[in-house]
C-alpha cells in the first residue's frame, strides 16, 4: 500500500489495522517490520496521502477500493487443522465491511487464499438489503520479504482475477489503472477469479518444490561426493530449468510457503485428487527431513552428543534482509539441538527480539547473543542459518581463536569460503558438499 501511495500521489490510502501498537510504530520511524528501502518509499508519502489509523470504521467507509491484507495462517484446530487455511480474519474483515459500508465497494482479496474463497465472500458481502454492491476481486502479492519494496517498484507481472461480468471487468479494469501508473500495461495480468487465487498457490508450490529438489539432491551430493552447487549451476545452465531458486541449504522457512502448499494440499484433498496432494506434501515432508538431517549430520559429527556443548547459530531470520523468523528453519534447528541438550546462543542482524517471542516456551539451555563474536566463543560449534551478507566477512580467525577445540562449522547455506576456513582450522561441514575435516 505505501509503495500504491508512492506511485500514485493522486489517490488516498489509509491503512488501517486492529493492531494499535503496529500503526503507532508504522507512524514514526521505527517500522513494525524491516525491509531495504521501505521506510523512504513511508515517508514520501506519509501525510501526503498515505495515513495509518486503527479506525477501521471509517477507512470502510471512507474507501472506493479495499485491498485486505489479513493473515491467514494455516488452521490449528478442527476440521483441516495443520493443512486448511484459517478464514476466520477474512470473514470477520469481510463482515466489518459489510456492517460499515454506506457505498458500493470493490473489495480486493490481497491475502493469499484458497481458490473459491471469493465466492464465499461474495455470497456474504452481497447478503445485504441495502442495495449495496461489492465486487470481490483476486489480486495476489507476490513480493518477497527482504526485497518487497524492488518487486512492488518492478514486479515480473501483476495479476488481477474478477467474475466475468460487466461488474467484474470494471472492477478490474479500476484497480488495472492503479498499477498503470508504474508497471507496464503487458506486465498486468487480467484473468477469472479462480484462476488468479489458484496462481498464487501454485506459485508459491513451484518455488518451494524448486528448493525441496535440490535439497533432495544434497543428500545424494553428500553421499556420493558430488557438490550441489556444481550440479546446481550445470543444471540450472539449462534455459528450461533456469539458474534461480536452486540454492541448497538446511531448508525454506518463511509465513507462506509452507502454508500455501499445506492449503493447495488440503484443497486438493477436498476435491478427492489425493494423488495431487500427496505430490505437493512432498515438498514440505523433504523440507522437514532437510532442517532434521542438518542436525543428525551435526550430531554424527560432533561424536554423536551436543549436550552441554555450546552451538552458536549464526542467523535466525527465515532469509537475509528480513527480520521475519515466521517458520524459519533455524526454529527446527535450535529445538533439535535443545532436545539434544545442547547449549543453543542465538545471534542475528536483525531478528533478535523474534527469535526470543518465537523460542519462549521452549526448554533447555538458550541465549541471544547480538553480536556473532560473543555469540561464537567458547563454542564448539557454528552453524550459519541465514545467509547474512555480514556472516561471509566476519574475521573467522578470530572466531577460531576463541572456540573449543575441534572447531566445527556448519554453512547450511553455503555462503562460506569453506577451503580458506579449512585451512584455518575449521572442520568444514557444507550443505551437498564434500565435508573438510580435521578429525
Ligand atoms: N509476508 C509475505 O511475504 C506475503 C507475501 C505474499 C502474500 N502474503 C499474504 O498476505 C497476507 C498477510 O500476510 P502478512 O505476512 O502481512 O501477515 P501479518 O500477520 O504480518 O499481517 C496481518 C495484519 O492483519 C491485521 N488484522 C487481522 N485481522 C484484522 C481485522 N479484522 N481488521 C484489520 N486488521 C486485521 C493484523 O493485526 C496484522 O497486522 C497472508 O494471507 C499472506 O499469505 C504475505
Amino acid at each position: 500500500m505505501a509503495v500504491i501511495a508512492d506511485r500514485c500521489p493522486h489517490v488516498d490510502v489509509t491503512v488501517v489495522d486492529i493492531n494499535e501498537r503496529r500503526i503507532a510504530a508504522w507512524q514514526g520511524d521505527s517500522l513494525p517490520i524491516y525491509e531495504p528501502g521501505l521506510l523512504d518509499v513511508v515517508r514520501r508519502a506519509r501525510g501526503r496521502n498515505l495515513f495509518f489509523s486503527t479506525d477501521i470504521e471509517a477507512g470502510i467507509r471512507g474507501a472506493d477500493i479495499i485491498f485486505v491484507s489479513v493473515n491467514t495462517p494455516t488452521k490449528t484446530f478442527g476440521e483441516g487443522a495443520g493443512r486448511a487455511a484459517d478464514l476466520q480474519y477474512w470473514e470477520k474483515t469481510a463482515r466489518q465491511i459489510l456492517a460499515s459500508a454506506t457505498s458500493d465497494k470493490i473489495v480486493v482479496e490481497k491475502s493469499t487464499l484458497p481458490v473459491r474463497t471469493a465466492e464465499a465472500m461474495d455470497r456474504i458481502l452481497n447478503s445485504n438489503d441495502r442495495g449495496l454492491h461489492f465486487e470481490v476481486l483476486s489480486n495476489p502479492e507476490f513480493l518477497a520479504e527482504g526485497t518487497a519494496v524492488e518487486d512492488l517498484e518492478q514486479p515480473d507481472r501483476v495479476l488481477i482475477g474478477s467474475r466475468e461480468t460487466p461488474a467484474g471487468g470494471r472492477a478490474r479494469r479500476a484497480v488495472a489503472d492503479l498499477y498503470a501508473a508504474w508497471v507496464p500495461r503487458e506486465r498486468i495480468l487480467e484473468s477469472n477469479v479462480w484462476s488468479a487465487e489458484l496462481s498464487k498457490l501454485t506459485a508459491n508450490a513451484f518455488l518451494a518444490q524448486r528448493i525441496s529438489s535440490i535439497n533432495s539432491i544434497s543428500a545424494l551430493c553428500e553421499a556420493t561426493e558430488a557438490d550441489v552447487d556444481e550440479v546446481a549451476y550445470a543444471i540450472g545452465a539449462d534455459s528450461r530449468i533456469g539458474p534461480r531458486f536452486l540454492k541448497s541449504g538446511v531448508g525454506f522457512g518463511g509465513s507462506c510457503f509452507r502454508k500455501d502448499i499445506l492449503n493447495l494440499v488440503y484443497i486438493s484433498q477436498s476435491y478427492g485428487l489425493d494423488e495431487v496432494a500427496r505430490y505437493w506434501e512432498g515438498v514440505v515432508r523433504m523440507n522437514e527431513w532437510q532442517e532434521a538431517r542438518f542436525v543428525r549430520r551435526m550430531l554424527a559429527t560432533m561424536f554423536n552428543t551436543v549436550a552441554g556443548k555450546r552451538i552458536a547459530l549464526f542467523g535466525f531470520a527465515f532469509k537475509a534482509n528480513t527480520g521475519d523468523t515466521r517458520e524459519a528453519p533455524a526454529l527446527a534447528v535450535t529445538r533439535h539441538l535443545l532436545a539434544e541438550h545442547a547449549d543453543v546462543v542465538i545471534t542475528d542482524p536483525e531478528a533478535l527480539e523474534n527469535a526470543r517471542l518465537d523460542t519462549a516456551g521452549l526448554d533447555g539451555r538458550l541465549t541471544f547473543e547480538a553480536d556473532p563474536y560473543a555469540a561464537a566463543r567458547g563454542a564448539h560449534a557454528v552453524a550459519v542459518l541465514t545467509e547474512w551478507d555480514a556472516y561471509r566477512t566476519l574475521d573467522y580467525g578470530r572466531i577460531l581463536a576463541s572456540m573449543e577445540r575441534p572447531a566445527f562449522l556448519f554453512d547450511g547455506r553455503n555462503i562460506l569460503d569453506h577451503a580458506k576456513l579449512f585451512e584455518m582450522g575449521f572442520n568444514v561441514y557444507p550443505v551437498g558438499k564434500r565435508a573438510m575435516s580435521h578429525v
